[in-house]
């Protein structure tokens, strides 16, 4: 099995990238931030608690999306891989993906980081609130925040795959087609 981790800050492309690459490679994508905003629409206990964190800019406990990764994995069939959108975003869900794949026998295939600097993030964001109306992207505090966020408890991970040599970085500024382009070229 491949498995995929879909790299980037807040607005980089990532849900924009995993369509085509879930369907050309027979992926699972799996979003954690897909998964949580479906908690919250569907008025859950789990979701409630969410909401307040990502409203906010903060991420939300370890322990919580580790269990929903847990859980896609062990129920998924017919796939040739998985891509994960938005996980692991810190060292502990780092590592514990890692210890997730030893018991399967299997590890991470490779990060595919789409990078973009902070000020397109923010425009990007602000064009996507009009369309998508996500809660956590109407306040350009709450934008700021989730950057911050993003620069403290994430941008660490790139140190961490570079390490394993697993880190690969397209340019994520470029057209949609473009960065498409880059990013087939690595997998
Ligand atoms: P999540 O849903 O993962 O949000 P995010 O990481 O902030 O990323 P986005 O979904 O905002 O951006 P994207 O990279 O998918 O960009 P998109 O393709 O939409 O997480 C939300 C929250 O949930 C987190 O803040 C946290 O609270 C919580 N959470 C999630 N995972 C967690 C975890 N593992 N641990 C703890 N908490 C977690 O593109 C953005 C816009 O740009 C779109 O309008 C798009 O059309 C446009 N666009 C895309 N590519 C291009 C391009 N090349 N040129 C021009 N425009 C483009
Ligand atoms: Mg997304």
């Amino acid at each position: 099995m491949k498995y995929y981790i879909l790299f980037g800050p807040p607005g980089a492309g990532k849900g924009t990238q995993a369509t085509a690459m879930a369907e050309k490679f027979n992926l699972c994508h799996i979003s954690t931030g897909e998964l949580l905003r479906a908690e919250i629409k569907a008025g859950t206990e789990l979701g409630r608690q969410a909401a307040a964190l990502i409203n906010d800019g903060k991420l939300v406990p370890d322990r919580v999306v580790e269990a929903m990764i847990a859980g896609k994995f062990n129920s998924v069939k017919d796939v040739d891989g998985f891509l994960l959108d938005g996980f692991p975003r810190t060292l502990d869900q780092a590592e514990a993906l890692d210890e997730m794949l030893e018991e399967e026998g299997e590890e991470v295939t490779a990060v595919v980081s789409i990078m973009i600097p902070d000020e397109t993030i923010v425009r990007r964001i602000q064009g996507r609130a009009a369309i998508e109306g996500r809660a956590d992207d109407a306040d350009l505090s709450v934008i700021e925040h989730r950057i911050e966020t993003y620069h403290a408890q994430t941008e660490p991970l790139i140190a961490y795959y570079q390490a394993q040599d697993k880190y690969r970085q397209v340019d994520g500024t470029g057209t949609v087609e473009q960065v498409r382009e880059e990013i087939f070229k690595i997998l």
